[in-house]
């Protein structure tokens, strides 16, 4: 019933009306539909059944790389109600000097976030909770906090700036002019020299993103760009806007998955922190890209899928996070209902 109701479908719908009209649905589904048979007529098709939201998988005929690995999604996620949660570690000393990457320490506000953070978890009365950090001391020191184990992931490390490791964004602009420029130009695709894109970021993180699938409530506790890319999957952001996703330092953001897509609430823990956003310069989002450095980023295979227009997007958090005050601001999304360029035909079956 839940995931009728939130359904685009039924946006303006009283739910009484919405199960009416879903109950006739399936009726005329039953009319017309015939069921799968792959020991018959279907068995040179691609396909999985999900039987019972997974309590039992039929697939037929997997005969690609692609194939094995959506029929692996499928077998990883689940539809227990549980939470995620979003942060930052506490702002560091390197924060304060404006510099990225390295592995400092907390200052004495980040220092008073992982208090805080301690008690925003405990407020929260979890059965449950697993906490994620990455390999970095900062991370580390926040989680020390809690009084909760926690395990530390290298894949949650910040993303690696190479040659600009432990410079501001000024040094950078006058040791390395070109790269700063190209950086602005095309920030997901952009490499660091010797270092990453958000690009690679995103492939390093997959496993964390499949297991954050498998589990139930979990706290990560990681950095900037790797939570830009975390919340751009949960939010279905695309690779223009996730590099410019706004994560606060001192601010969780609480992600719910409901059905077509996730909720998500901005809590700033009342605790000062430097700002360490920086937007898209205004003159970098004119005209096409000038300068290209080779071998600077990894070709796409293909481009990237149209995208189904969406019902509500992740919008003004930070905002939200300034007024400190705690409160939904994306709704229900939709999901594309076949992944783009694949012929795996998915069916769920209820029993
Ligand atoms: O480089 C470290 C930063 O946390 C990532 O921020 O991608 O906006 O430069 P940026």
């Amino acid at each position: 019933m839940e995931v009728k109701l939130s359904s685009p479908d039924y946006r303006d719908c009283n739910s009484a009306d919405a199960m009416d009209d879903f109950m006739k649905r399936i009726s005329c589904y039953q009319s017309s539909y015939q069921p799968l048979d792959p020991d018959d007529t279907d068995r040179e098709l691609s396909l999985i059944k999900v039987i019972d939201v997974g309590r039992r998988y039929l697939v037929n005929k997997v005969q690609d790389h692609i194939q094995s690995r959506i029929v692996y999604y499928l077998m990883n996620i689940h539809v227990q109600p549980r939470t995620i949660y979003l942060c930052r570690h506490g702002e560091s000393e390197f924060n304060l000097k404006g510099k990225i990457g390295g592995d400092s320490g907390l200052s004495s506000r980040g220092k008073k976030f992982s208090i805080a953070l301690n008690r925003f978890v405990q407020e929260q009365n979890l059965k449950d909770l697993k906490v994620w950090t990455s390999q970095l001391k900062r991370t580390i020191q926040t989680a020390e906090a809690l009084d909760l184990p926690y395990e530390q992931w290298k894949a949650l490390n910040e993303i690696d700036a190479g040659v600009c490791e432990e410079m501001t964004y000024d040094e950078i602009k006058e040791k390395y002019p070109e790269e700063f420029v190209l950086r602005d130009q095309d920030k997901y695709y952009y490499r660091y020299p010797s270092g990453e894109s958000y690009q690679d970021l995103v492939q390093r993180l997959e496993p964390v993103i499949m297991e954050l699938e498998r589990q139930e409530n979990v706290l990560v506790i990681c950095h900037q760009a790797v939570m830009r890319c975390l919340l751009a999957y949960f939010l279905d952001k695309s690779a223009e806007e996730m590099p410019y996703l706004k994560c606060p330092l001192h601010t969780v953001l609480k992600l719910t998955p409901v059905a077509y897509g996730c909720r998500v609430e901005s809590i700033f823990l009342n605790v000062e922190a430097v700002n360490t956003h920086r937007d898209k310069p205004e003159d970098a989002k004119k005209g096409p890209n000038t300068l290209m450095r080779r071998n600077s980023v990894t070709p796409l295979a293909s481009p990237e899928p149209t995208k189904k227009p969406r019902i509500n997007s992740f919008e003004e958090h930070v905002a939200a996070a300034a007024a400190s005050a705690a409160h939904p601001v994306c709704g229900p999304q939709e999901v594309p209902a076949q992944l783009p360029g694949q012929n795996l035909n998915i069916s769920h079956e209820q029993s």
